[in-house]
């Protein structure tokens, strides 16, 4: 019964999803990147999904297989994801960012491999766009959920960044604690809005944080307080 209920809780709604971390190149055989799995992003998609919304999934680099029968597209580059992003925003009811954006990229890309010198190297970084600030400044209908991972200090840094990004709710998790973080199947997070923690949530399946969340925005946008 309840299940039937979580069905229909996001019919009708649009919702977008990055996941994975970014690929910055450095030349045609080189690269950044970092270690997302891309496993909270999916089971966002997923979760979204069988609660009835149209649900697209936007794919940096992942270490796992794409779920089957979500609307997905892959991208490379902060930047590539960023346009992806853009492409879908004015339509998006839920945009939730759980991507590992690089937040620095080679300034220069070498067109051609670089070759081995004497000296050593020295590769010069710029900042990338932050997709999820520039969507915090650009939102109107949308309801927009950041992801911070952290590795100390999570309250002061969840609650710095979910009002510079202007987000509706920010889930924050410690990477250092057991089960949670990168490339795990287990999560456990704190979902903080502008206002302080609304949920401390203990040790559970991405899957269900995945749902956890998804309720938690569906009864905001549906006008019921959670
Ligand atoms: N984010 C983004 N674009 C970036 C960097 C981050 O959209 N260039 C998003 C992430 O997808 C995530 C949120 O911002 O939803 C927080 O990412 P995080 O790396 O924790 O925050 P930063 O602002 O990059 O701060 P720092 O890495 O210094 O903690
Ligand atoms: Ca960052």
């Amino acid at each position: 019964q309840q299940r039937e209920a979580m069905r229909q809780l996001l019919a009708g709604r649009k919702v977008t999803v990055t996941a994975g971390g970014t690929i910055e190149r450095i030349d045609p055989v080189r690269y950044i990147t970092n270690d997302s799995s891309g496993k909270m992003g999916i089971a966002v998609a997923r979760a979204a999904h069988a609660m009835g919304a149209e649900v697209r999934l936007i794919a940096g680099s992942i270490q796992v297989p794409l779920p089957e029968g979500i609307d997905t597209v892959q991208v490379q580059s902060a930047q590539d994801m960023y346009e992806a992003v853009l492409g879908e925003w004015n339509h998006t009811d839920i945009m939730v960012q759980t991507a590992a954006v690089a937040d620095y990229r080679p300034k220069t890309v070498h067109a051609t491999k670089m070759k081995k010198k004497d000296d050593d190297l020295v590769l010069e970084l710029e900042k990338t766009v932050d997709i999820l600030e520039s969507l915090g400044q650009r939102k109107q209908h949308q309801f927009l959920i950041g992801f911070a991972a952290e590795t100390n200090n999570v309250d002061e840094y969840a609650m710095d960044k979910v009002k510079r990004k202007n987000c509706d709710l920010l889930v924050a998790n410690d990477v250092t604690k057991a089960g949670a973080g990168f490339g795990t199947d287990t999560n456990k997070v704190q979902i903080y809005d502008a206002g302080g923690l609304v949920e401390d949530l203990p040790l559970m399946s991405k899957d269900e944080v995945a749902f956890q969340l998804l309720q938690i925005a569906a009864g905001r946008l549906n006008g019921v307080s959670a």
